[in-house]
This record gives C-alpha cells, sequence and structure tokens, in this order.
C-alpha cells in the first residue's frame, strides 16, 4: 500500500515535469507523443500532423502574422480573440457605428465585412532541409559569410521546392541557427469580418484585469475565409466563396475539469529560453524597468484622455491597449523571475554544465562561453537600454516624433539619391495618414511633455505649437514641391529641427553600436546553444518560438501566486456580475447578459452545475502570437481559445516553470453562448460542428 502510495506520487510529479515546451509539430512521434498519451490524450501524432491526409493543423491559420486563429466550420469560419480582430473591427466603427462598444453580428454571408490587408496563412507542409542550408559552412567563417552562406542556400532550397503557383515557401532558423526547416504555406487574402462581442465582453476587465486571473473575459471574435471559384486564396473579390477547409474543429460542449488534457495550437512568436543568468539579470533588473517607467509616464495621460472623451477613447484604444499590454506584461515577469529564483536557479545549472564540460573533457571546446557573456553583457546593457528607450520614445509612445523620425527617413533616402523620393515620400504619406486617422494633438502633447524628459533634458513642448506636422494638411502641404524645396522647409520645421539630431544620433552612434554588440551576443548564443545540447545530452530541448508552427500540451491546473492563496482553473458567469460597475469603462456589463444571468437562460451551454463557465488555465506553455490559438482536447475538439498568460508566468517566455506557469483561455462553452443567447447569431451555430466526447 505505502509503496503503491509512493508509485503514485512519484508518476505525477513525473508527468508534471514533461510539460512545457513548444514542439516542432512534424516531429511529434516518440518522446512527445508519449509525453502527451501521459497526461490523458487519445491523439496521435499524425492525428495533429500528417502530410498526406487532413490532420488538425489544417485547421490552424496564423491570423496577420501575429495572432493565431482556426477554422471552426465547413465553410471556412474563423475563430481568434477579440485583442486580435481589435483593429478590424475598430476600422468599421465610428461614432454612428460603434462596434467596438456594441459589437457587431453578420447576420447573413453578404453583411460580412471585408477587411484590407488581413491575411490569413496556413502550413502545407514542414521539412528538415538542416544539411542544405548549411553546406559549406565552416567554423573559421565570420558572422557575415556564415549568414550570406546561409542565405544563398535557403534560397536554392526555396527555388528548388516542388509546389503549387498559390503557394508560398520559407526557411526558418531554429535552436539559434542549429537546424533549419522548409514550411511550405497557403495564403488567404480575402478574410471577412464576421462577429465580436461588445468590448464590454470581449475585453471585460480591460487592463486591471489583463493579464491575471481570475478572469472573465470573453475574448473572441469570427471571421470567414473566403476563396475562389477553385476553392483556393484569392484577393478580395464579390464572387468569391466560403472557403471549404481541409480540416475544421468539433466543438465540445461537455466543457473542462481539472487535470482534462489540453493542447495549444498555434503560432508563438518569440521566446528566449536558453539565456545565461546574466542575460535575465539585464533584462528584469535594468531593461524592462526603465521600458516600463516610459509606458507608464504615455499611458497616463492617454488613459486620461481615454475616459474624458468618447473620440479620443475611438481613437486611442488600439493604441493604448498595445502600450499597455507590454508594459503590464513586463511587470509581472519581473515579479515571476524574483519569485521562482530564475537567476539564481540559471547560474546553479550553468555551475552543472561547467562541471559536465569538465568531466566530458570538453572545457577547452566550450569553457569560455559563460565567462564571455559576462563580459559581453557588462559591455552592452547601457546601449541596448539606451536604444530601446530611443524606439519607446520616438516610435512607441510618442507620435509627433514618429512623424519626424519618418520624415528623416525620407530625408535620408533622398540624400542618398534623389531618384528614392517620390517612393519614400509615397511612404511617409501612408504613414502620416495613419497617424492622423486617430490623432489628437492634445493628447499626443501630453505624452511628449510626459515620456520626453526619459530620454533627454532638453525637453521643448512649444514645437506642437509651430510644427506642421500636428495637422494632416499642413503636413502633406510641406512635403509638395521639388525634392530640395520639401527638405529645405522640412528643415526649417521646429519639430523637426528638435528632433534631428536626436535621431542622427540614434542611427550613427547608438543603434550601430547595438548592432555590432548584439551579433556578437547572437553568435555566442548560438555557440551555446549547440553546446548545451551535446554537453548535456539528456535535458528536454524544444526550440524558441520564432512565429511558426508550434504544438505546447498540458492540463487544466490552478495554481497559487503567493502564500496561502491558490486559483482555481475555472471561473463563471457569476464572477462577471461580481466584478460588475455600472458604466465603468472596464467593467461594465450589457444590459442583455445581465437579463441572461438573471433569467438563467443558458441553454445547452451551461456546465453539471447549472453555471456558465467563462475562462479557465491550463499549463501550456504559449507566449505572444499564441493568442487565438485552439485549446484541444484529447480527442482533438475544440474545447477553449488561448488569450492571455498569469502575470507571474509571463516569465515563461525565459524560464517556463510548471508551478507558476499558465496560459489562460476561453472556455468554447463561453463563446457559444455569446453567439446563441446574446448576440442571437444562430447561423453561425448551424453551421459548427458541436460534439458531447465525454457522453459515451
Ligand atoms: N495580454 C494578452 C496579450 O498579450 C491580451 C491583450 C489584449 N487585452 C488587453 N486588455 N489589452 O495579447
Ligand atoms: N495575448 C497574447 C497574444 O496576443 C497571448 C498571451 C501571451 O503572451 O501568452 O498573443
Amino acid at each position: 500500500m505505502k509503496f503503491l502510495k509512493l508509485l503514485i506520487v512519484l508518476l505525477t510529479i513525473n508527468v508534471s515535469a514533461q510539460q512545457g515546451g513548444m514542439w516542432i509539430p512534424s516531429l511529434l512521434e516518440g518522446m512527445n507523443e508519449d509525453e502527451m498519451t501521459n497526461l490523458g490524450s487519445k491523439l496521435t501524432a499524425k492525428d495533429i500532423y500528417d502530410v498526406n491526409n487532413s490532420s488538425l493543423k489544417d485547421a490552424i491559420g496564423h491570423f496577420n502574422g501575429g495572432c493565431t486563429s482556426e477554422v471552426i466550420s465547413d465553410q471556412g469560419l474563423i475563430l481568434t480573440n477579440h485583442h486580435c480582430g481589435f483593429s478590424q473591427i475598430q476600422s468599421h466603427s465610428s461614432l454612428e457605428n460603434d462596434y467596438l462598444k456594441d459589437g457587431f453580428w453578420a447576420m447573413n454571408l453578404e453583411d460580412e465585412l471585408p477587411n484590407k490587408g488581413l491575411y490569413i496563412e496556413f502550413i502545407v507542409s514542414i521539412e528538415d532541409v538542416t544539411s542544405k542550408v548549411l553546406a559549406g559552412v565552416t567554423e573559421t567563417m565570420s558572422e557575415k559569410e556564415k549568414q550570406s552562406t546561409i542565405d544563398k542556400n535557403s534560397n536554392a532550397v526555396q527555388s528548388a521546392t516542388v509546389k503549387e503557383d498559390w503557394q508560398d515557401t520559407k526557411v526558418k532558423s531554429f535552436y539559434k541557427g542549429n537546424q533549419y526547416f522548409l514550411f511550405i504555406t497557403e495564403r488567404f487574402e480575402d478574410i471577412r469580418l464576421v462577429g465580436a462581442p461588445p468590448t464590454s465582453i470581449g475585453k471585460f476587465g480591460s487592463d486591471t484585469d489583463n493579464w491575471v486571473f481570475p478572469r472573465h473575459t470573453g475574448d473572441f471574435s469570427m471571421f470567414r475565409i473566403y476563396a475562389d471559384e477553385n476553392n483556393r486564396p484569392a484577393k478580395y473579390s464579390k464572387n468569391n466563396k466560403p472557403y471549404k477547409p481541409k480540416h475544421f474543429l468539433p466543438i465540445s460542449l461537455d466543457g473542462i475539469e481539472e487535470g482534462d488534457f489540453t493542447l495549444v495550437f498555434g503560432f508563438p512568436g518569440r521566446t528566449n529560453e536558453y539565456l545565461p543568468a546574466v542575460a535575465i539579470e539585464h533584462i528584469t533588473k535594468e531593461f524592462n524597468p526603465s521600458n516600463i517607467a516610459i509606458r507608464e509616464a504615455a499611458l497616463k495621460v492617454i488613459d486620461a484622455g481615454m475616459k474624458a472623451s468618447d473620440d479620443v477613447r475611438i481613437k486611442y484604444a488600439s493604441k493604448q491597449a498595445r502600450i499597455a499590454n507590454a508594459w503590464k506584461k513586463w511587470i509581472g515577469e519581473n515579479l515571476g523571475i524574483e519569485k521562482s529564483n530564475a537567476v539564481a536557479e540559471r547560474r546553479k545549472f550553468e555551475a552543472q554544465f561547467t562541471e559536465a564540460l569538465k568531466q566530458k573533457a570538453l572545457t577547452g571546446k566550450y569553457g569560455n562561453i559563460l565567462p564571455e557573456f559576462d563580459a559581453l553583457y557588462k559591455d552592452f546593457s547601457a546601449v541596448n537600454i539606451k536604444r530601446r528607450n530611443f524606439i519607446e520614445v520616438f516610435i512607441v509612445t510618442n507620435e509627433l516624433m514618429q512623424m519626424t523620425f519618418r520624415a528623416y527617413q525620407l530625408e535620408a533616402a533622398t540624400e542618398a539619391d534623389e531618384a528614392n523620393f517620390e517612393r519614400a515620400k509615397k511612404a511617409l504619406v501612408t504613414r502620416l495618414k495613419g497617424i492622423h486617422k486617430n490623432y489628437d494633438v492634445n493628447i499626443d502633447k501630453g505624452v511628449f511633455e510626459a515620456v520626453m524628459p526619459y530620454y533627454t533634458k532638453n525637453v521643448n513642448a512649444l514645437i506642437y505649437g509651430e510644427t506642421a506636422f500636428t495637422n494632416l494638411d499642413t503636413a502633406l502641404k510641406l512635403l509638395e514641391g521639388k525634392p530640395k524645396d520639401v527638405l529645405k522647409k522640412l528643415n526649417k520645421d521646429a519639430a523637426y529641427k528638435y528632433a534631428k539630431p536626436m535621431i542622427e544620433d540614434y542611427y550613427t552612434n547608438i543603434d550601430s553600436e547595438f548592432k555590432q554588440k548584439n551579433e556578437v551576443i547572437t553568435a555566442l548564443q548560438t555557440k551555446y546553444m549547440t553546446a548545451l545540447m551535446e554537453v548535456l545530452p539528456d535535458e528536454r530541448y524544444f526550440p524558441d518560438a520564432n512565429s511558426t508552427l508550434r504544438v505546447t500540451y498540458g492540463q487544466v491546473k490552478g495554481y497559487s501566486p503567493r502564500d496561502a492563496v491558490y486559483y482555481k482553473p475555472v471561473s463563471y458567469l457569476d464572477g462577471v456580475i461580481e466584478k460588475y460597475v455600472p458604466g465603468d469603462y472596464e467593467f461594465d456589463v450589457p444590459k442583455k447578459l445581465l437579463d441572461l444571468y438573471e433569467a438563467k437562460d443558458y441553454g445547452q451551454y451551461a456546465d453539471a452545475n447549472g453555471k456558465v463557465p467563462v475562462c479557465f488555465l491550463g499549463t501550456n506553455h504559449t507566449t505572444g502570437g499564441n493568442s487565438g490559438s485552439p485549446a484541444i482536447d484529447a480527442h482533438g475538439n475544440l474545447i477553449g481559445l488561448n488569450f492571455d498568460r498569469v502575470w507571474e508566468g509571463t516569465m515563461s517566455d525565459m524560464n517556463y516553470d510548471p508551478e507558476i506557469c499558465r496560459n489562460i483561455m476561453v472556455d468554447a462553452r463561453y463563446v457559444l453562448f455569446i453567439v446563441d443567447k446574446f448576440a442571437g447569431a444562430t447561423r453561425l451555430i448551424d453551421e459548427m460542428k458541436l460534439v458531447h466526447p465525454k457522453k459515451k
């Protein structure tokens, strides 16, 4: 009996240890398949990825390069996050048709709204091409020579690839350039908006709740892929038809409970799991804090403006969300690194690595790596911070500085060759129009006064009264005329005159020093990756995220963020009502939802206790880009939609720890409940395939 208990304890430890990692879908056979089975999956590696038959991967689309989406009907219906479709929803919105505020539901195909520039890309196949890409690369080559050989080889691999006309190829580096894969892809460009809940559901809790649990956000929106008469990718046309997918995800009505297997399938953007301790220290102690301070200063101004005016709220909604999102993430990342003792733990691991080097007589080959990292980061940290602060001020937060920065590029291009003028001017005009579409000069001036002191002692807000750039007409007027005259006028503009020396300093000193030092660190990181895999071959190595399709798996699970606090893994509609603050810009609840709650009118979407689940937690290792990724059950059905991580767990980009890293998903039943009962968009429910995998 005692032995049995011990065995069970050992088994559970073992199972929880086998989580974390973002795996390449074509390489799941073996270890990953076994780990998934241990966690309760009934799927085979081939169910997930198969080149010859349809498989789960055929339902997973890269949404506009930054998010993930999935096909949920045989008519190309697409599910992704509300925050992923946010700028499309915003661009169809106006004070009269405020889809951000009221939501949008196309009640038939004709009402679905086209979106310029939006695309969804699917993966047709993945192939290891490492030996071809690295052919001819030698140890003695300089980094530049190496890269140019790799580029040449990659191009050759792509031109030799047999594919259909409408398909594309790309070659991507994995394990820091230790492995290369070829992708054949299909990109659809006629993507129409089908539905979105009001922001009070889709972004319920807004910034206060962002990155935290308990969460009650219905962060979803729906689109539809349209294809030509042959079901192939095509530009927008009235004649296009709903896309018939190779695979779509059935949706489970049986929901989840703690311990259930979950698989998240999507396009994670970027992680840095193999950093040395000195890098983690630099990021959390120096780099993050300086960026946090700049964004905090900008947000104070923007938030106040948005609260005071509906016009400002609509104009700045998207921008504010972008600034606030990373700001809050960095704060959580720092907390998590601290809480998990990540720097000390990484040092311990490095001691183990150094010991293994000795035992394997590899100190001569790899022993200099860690000391070199220490020296390089010492030298790198100041310029890394300065460069990032420039980006935060001149590109992320202040719009007038951004306009001068873009104008500088026109001047630089024209100085290089006058023939560039028209093209560069066109690019600048597009930028200016984009900025002015959602511009408020008072907000921007406030932001300027708030952020500029973080970059320079020379803060002069008077330029706002003297520059042409704060008004689109005068800005465009300034760009009229012959190249020489335009540059002359430009150099007389007050804002341009103010910004230009700082921009020049950025290009000639800051950015070039950064690039030179960063290149050396990147090369050492490649060598470190090679060394790790050679010296400690029994560790579980997965390649850092690089915006390619990945599988991550785990279980539904709660967690303890602090002493004496435990978060249960599932939140309910009751929690929405608990948080409800009438009229509040973050916690208001639409009347219709209150009515449905009052009447307990939940249709088939309540759980066994008669409650509607809203969000749930899992141990899946996710990052930015996994937004909109499907959470899939043991049988391949959709159970939820990934949209966030818990605050302390955002450090998983550098240090995944199964104790506190959790991803947050919207429960599929909440999505269905909102579509059906709240929006009355039953035609969408009718085209989905709702299943009962647990009731057999
Ligand atoms: N934190 C999530 C992500 O990184 C959600 C962001 C959108 N939500 C928000 N309240 N800004 O994208
Ligand atoms: N919300 C993130 C995204 O847009 C996903 C959350 C995360 O970073 O894990 O991709």
